[in-house]
């Protein structure tokens, strides 16, 4: 009688353990299932992001690369066929500072592409019908010769001349 009693409160505690064992897995279960959900789906996002960030970047630093490629390029044209004549900026030499030119086309000029185009057609053959300058500055310095390089080359120095104006330059003038 006593054996079987004991038997009977020692499967009673054995199922009472199962049960709050089991009952410890099913209350952690949830949870632990849960824990790497959060991180899987936070990760997900994160990854994405940085794809897209990389390829921003990617791309800005391709577009910087270019830019500073196109950037040398037009300070290599400048110094080998426009430098003897014209300063970066004042005092002028035998022709207008770059700066000051740079300022005739922003206060003529609404936009860029129009500029560029007028600069490399008067670059090709220079006139004073096509110039944006005033008489006094053809007395002073007399009519810029053409000059005899690829349409894309005036282009790539006419485009950066265009970048050259300077807000705070106070000068402007047609001869500085
Ligand atoms: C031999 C000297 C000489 C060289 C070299 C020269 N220029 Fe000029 N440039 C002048 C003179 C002088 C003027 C002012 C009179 C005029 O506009 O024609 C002038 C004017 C200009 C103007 C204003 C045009 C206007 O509307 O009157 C631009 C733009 C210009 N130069 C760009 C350039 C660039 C860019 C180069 C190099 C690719 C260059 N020049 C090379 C002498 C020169």
């Amino acid at each position: 009688m006593k054996r079987f009693l004991l038997s009977h409160i020692l499967s009673a505690l054995l199922i009472a353990s199962i049960a709050t064992f089991s009952g410890c897995q099913q209350q952690t279960g949830p949870v632990s299932e849960k824990q790497p959900e959060t991180p899987v789906k936070s990760e997900a996002p994160a990854e994405t992001n940085t794809e897209v960030v990389s390829e921003d970047n990617t791309q800005a630093f391709a577009e910087k690369e270019a830019a500073e490629a196109a950037l040398k390029e037009a300070e290599a044209i400048y110094q080998k066929s426009c430098q003897s004549c014209h300063s970066m900026s004042p005092p002028a030499k035998s022709a207008p500072s770059i700066i000051a030119l740079a300022g005739q086309y922003r206060a003529r000029y609404s936009k860029k592409a129009g500029a560029v185009a007028d600069m490399v057609s008067f670059m090709k053959a220079p006139a004073v019908g096509k110039s944006i300058l005033g008489s006094g500055t053809f007395e002073r310095f007399g009519l810029m010769p053409a000059v005899s390089l690829p349409d894309e080359e005036l282009e790539k120095v006419a485009s950066w001349l265009w970048d050259q104006y300077d807000p705070n330059f106070e000068g402007g003038g047609d001869c500085e």
